[in-house]
């Protein structure tokens, strides 16, 4: 029996189609390597194809700074992939005998502390695991289409499966961006696919039966319940539903419909004329559009929506908010020494951030967006703020730094996919606030792209806008600006726009 599972670098994929693409365009833009393991070698720019498609919409998920991309390598040797890979999830078609096979084949090849998962969409752990070597480090992770930008991923325990691999597991997903939901006991269907089948059994009975056509029952979720379900679910909806004395009376009010016949639930007989209603209806609403355009258009309201619950804190926006404030204290521990503690580097400004230029921030002249400029010094304000000691608990309660003033100078063009750093030199530290001054250069020649000074105050929710900085968090400015003052001042500090003609 292994005692911990090990740490992840690289995820190794069997069977490379709609889902294991999905995986692999998630784990490599978290900076995970890929190993990706299918039958056909076709599959190989199937793969690498759909890892650039998923790349358009992932890039724009989250401006947080992110590990370097993940290296994709692509292999028909299973037993190659098994060898090399520190997490496998299999991807291959939904069938028992066939998935039993090839995971036990996996599991002889991979060593017992390699996690195996499962994206099957209902078959059961405990059915798949019974012939693998090591079966306690098997589960089931069932994930969403576009694996890439769905966080959900359902875990499933079989009966052999050990609470340290559903740990590993957890903390292998949480990594990647995503919210893994521990299913208590394996249930064929899980939770999410039994409900899904559930709504999807009447929508078949009711084209079946002409009582309304695919479009007609889209509309019905479309401009309903799904802008609900996005962020609430349906049990605390129907909570809401109730009035004052919440589901309580919801329960007593709507609780005799139960009984009344409104869902058959048994699915009604695949009739060929059943099936060309359902391709008729659903190519009418696609209107012309292809799959391809389809999936773009889903792709970016996805991303759109995640944004928007992120400012509630909800749902999937409170996921895409814990992945952000790990990609940033990641950032800052990397960059400020070995310990993070935010000690400044003797005779250095601070390497506050990395990152790529995404192409949407380069503008028609081929240099940064100013906006882009702003975001980014931004953003190493916060990494130099995290280092001083202030956490997304402080952020949360309202204890935190806001910028008063930035001026940003630009110095030379930059391209997409460049890949960029930023240095952030504490120029003074008063009682309420700090004076910084970045600079933002190309990692491949130093070159200097653009310059920010900056006026950033401390607030607190419970002494008002402005307030004195928390001691501790003061102590650790002044002793990066201690370190910073015997730097040259930057030629471009104190500097306003100078215009020759006025
Ligand atoms: N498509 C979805 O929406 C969805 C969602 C969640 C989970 N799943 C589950 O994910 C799994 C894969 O589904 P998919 O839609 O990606 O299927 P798919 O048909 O698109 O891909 C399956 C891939 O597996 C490969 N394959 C077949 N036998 C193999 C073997 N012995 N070794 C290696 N590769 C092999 C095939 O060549 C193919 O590329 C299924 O278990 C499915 O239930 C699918």
């Amino acid at each position: 029996m292994v005692e911990s599972m090990r740490s992840v670098r690289t995820l190794g994929l069997l069977g490379t189609g709609v889902i294991g693409g999905g995986w692999a365009a998630r784990a490599l833009h978290f900076g995970m390597d890929v190993i990706a393991a299918d039958v056909r070698p076709e599959m190989e720019d199937w793969i690498r194809g759909a890892v650039a498609n998923a790349e358009t919409a992932l890039a724009r998920l989250t401006s947080a700074p992110l590990p370097p991309k993940g290296t994709l390598t692509f292999t028909t040797d299973l037993e190659a992939m098994a060898r090399r890979a520190d997490f496998i999830q299999e991807n291959i078609p939904e069938q028992l005998e066939l998935k039993r096979r090839v995971l036990a084949e996996a599991s002889r090849h991979a060593p017992a502390d390699v996690v195996i998962a499962s994206s099957t969409s209902g078959l059961m752990p405990s059915d798949l695991q019974r012939d693998m070597h090591s079966p306690q480090r098997f589960l089931v992770a069932h994930p969403f289409n576009p694996v890439y930008l769905l966080p959900l991923v359902e875990l499933v325990g079989g009966r052999e499966t050990s609470l340290r691999t559903l740990e590993a597991a957890h903390a292998f997903y949480t990594y990647i961006g995503m919210h893994p939901l521990r299913v208590r006991s394996e249930v064929p269907g899980h939770l999410t696919d039994r409900l899904q089948e559930a709504l999807w059994r009447e929508i078949l009975h009711m084209v079946n039966d002409g009582v309304a056509t695919t479009g007609e029952l889209d509309e019905s979720i479309v401009y309903g319940p799904g802008l609900r379900w996005a962020a609430m679910g349906t049990n605390l909806i129907y909570h809401l539903a109730g009035g004052e004395t919440g589901m309580r009376h919801m329960l007593r009010q709507f609780g005799p419909c139960l009984k009344w016949p409104w869902t058959k639930l048994e699915a009604p007989e695949l009739t060929e004329q059943l099936i060309d209603r359902m391709v008729e209806g659903t190519q009418a609403q696609a209107a012309g559009r292809s799959i391809r355009e389809l999936e773009r258009l889903r792709d970016d309201y996805l991303v759109a929506i995640q944004q928007v619950l992120r400012q509630f804190d909800i749902g999937a926006g409170s996921t895409l908010r814990a992945l952000e404030e790990r990609l940033y204290a990641d950032s800052a521990a990397a960059l400020g020494g070995a310990d993070g503690d935010g000690a400044a580097v003797p005779g250095q400004p601070l390497k506050t951030l990395q990152a790529e230029v995404r192409p949407e921030w380069i503008d028609h002249n081929g240099r940064m967006a100013e906006s882009r400029c702003v975001q980014v010094f931004g953003d190493a304000a916060d990494a130099l703020f995290r280092l001083a000691g202030i956490n997304g608990a402080d952020r949360s309660a309202g204890r935190a730094f806001f910028a008063v003033e930035s001026h940003v100078i630009h110095h030379a063009p930059a391209s997409a996919l460049d890949s960029i750093f930023v240095t952030t030199q504490v120029l003074g530290v008063d009682d309420n606030g700090v004076h910084l001054f970045h600079s933002l250069k190309r990692r491949s020649d130093g070159r200097l792209i653009a310059t920010g000074e900056q006026r950033y105050e401390y607030a607190s929710a419970s002494e008002g806008a402005c307030a004195p900085i928390d001691t501790a968090v003061r102590a650790r400015l002044d002793g990066i600006r201690a370190a910073h003052a015997k730097l040259r001042a930057p030629a471009q500090a104190g500097r306003h726009v100078v215009f020759p003609g006025t």
